[in-house]
């Protein structure tokens, strides 16, 4: 730990003094008054240590990274059927594409972009009593915190504008792939991606992927070993949308990045880390965040390649 220590301390300082360059996102009004440069990073090793520089204990919306909690619940409660529903091909496009739904007839390619986000909201919705309530159960009870949960201001700002989730949905919907109203469905997912956590909270909240000891704290609730290893699997290949490749080759870990700036990145069997940094690259991807895990990786020597 000591060395994770100076290394994370060593990192911070060099990406805090390079570049910040990039916009945040503003196409959900409410993202754009975030301050744009801020850094936070934190690490969670499995043997229970844990340790943070700048801005780690500050709330951020985690946008997209909810997808992969959301994924582990759907998982959870349908088991394999989920994948009758939506595949897990990486995509090659960007976050919000629509162009592949028709060739695919409505199965999105994987669960991490948001046609594939919002199927799996669907199936929450038909197997949850109170999707909203249960989802944020679900999430502390991986990680014990009781002060987690949705910013509605950004959830109703990205309800306001949310026209190309709203086509994806209804489109979905045309070939069956939908049960529910798109409405409720379209709610239940602005409402997922406005959750708010701080790198120290996703850091404890994505342990359930690193080891079963973690897992097993929670009376099994969460997910066995292969179904977490798939869900790391996911992550490795469509975690950064048409960047995943790049992430896969830089910083050698599963991850899931959010427009809200925020990555986690999972070492199984050794730790959880999460920065976050809220100017964005092109493909949506936080600038500094990508930067700080590829040199935090090389210089740990811990890709998982
Ligand atoms: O649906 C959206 O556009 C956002 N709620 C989430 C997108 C996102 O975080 C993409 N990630 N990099």
């Amino acid at each position: 730990m000591d060395d994770f220590e100076k290394i994370i301390r060593d990192t911070y300082n060099d990406i805090c003094n390079g570049k910040n360059i990039g916009n945040v996102a503003d196409y959900i009004p409410e993202l754009s008054c975030v301050d744009p440069d801020q850094l936070g990073v934190h690490i969670h090793t499995i043997e229970g240590n844990s340790y943070g520089y700048g801005d780690y204990q500050t709330k951020f919306s985690v946008q997209s990274i909810a997808k992969v909690l959301s994924l582990s619940l759907a998982y959870q409660i349908e088991g394999d059927a989920i994948w009758k529903r939506v595949g897990v091909e990486p995509s090659g496009n960007p976050y919000n594409s629509l162009v592949q739904l028709e060739d695919d007839e409505g199965i999105p390619r994987n669960p991490l972009i948001n046609a594939g986000a919002i199927v799996v909201c669907d199936i929450l919705v038909s197997r949850l009593e109170d999707p909203k309530a249960d989802f944020l159960d679900f999430i502390q009870d991986c990680c014990g915190a009781r002060n987690i949960g949705y910013n509605n201001k950004v959830a109703d700002s990205e309800k306001s504008v949310g026209y190309r989730n709203v086509a994806l949905c209804n489109y979905i919907k045309s070939f069956g792939n939908i049960e529910n109203e798109p409405d409720e469905v379209l709610d239940f997912y602005f409402t997922m991606c406005s959750l708010e956590m701080t790198c120290e909270e996703l850091t404890s909240v994505f342990m359930f992927l690193v080891s079963s000891k973690y897992r097993s704290q929670q009376n099994n609730k969460i997910l066995n070993e292969t179904k977490a290893n798939r869900i790391n699997a996911i992550m490795q290949v469509c975690g950064f949308y048409d960047e995943s490749g790049e992430f896969s080759f830089k910083v050698g870990l599963p991850g899931k990045s959010g427009v809200g700036g925020g990555i986690i990145a999972v070492h199984p069997e050794k730790y959880t880390i999460a920065v976050w940094s809220p100017r964005l690259n092109k493909k949506g991807n936080s600038y500094r965040g990508m930067k700080f895990l590829e040199q935090f990786t090389s210089a740990t020597d811990s890709s998982i390649f």
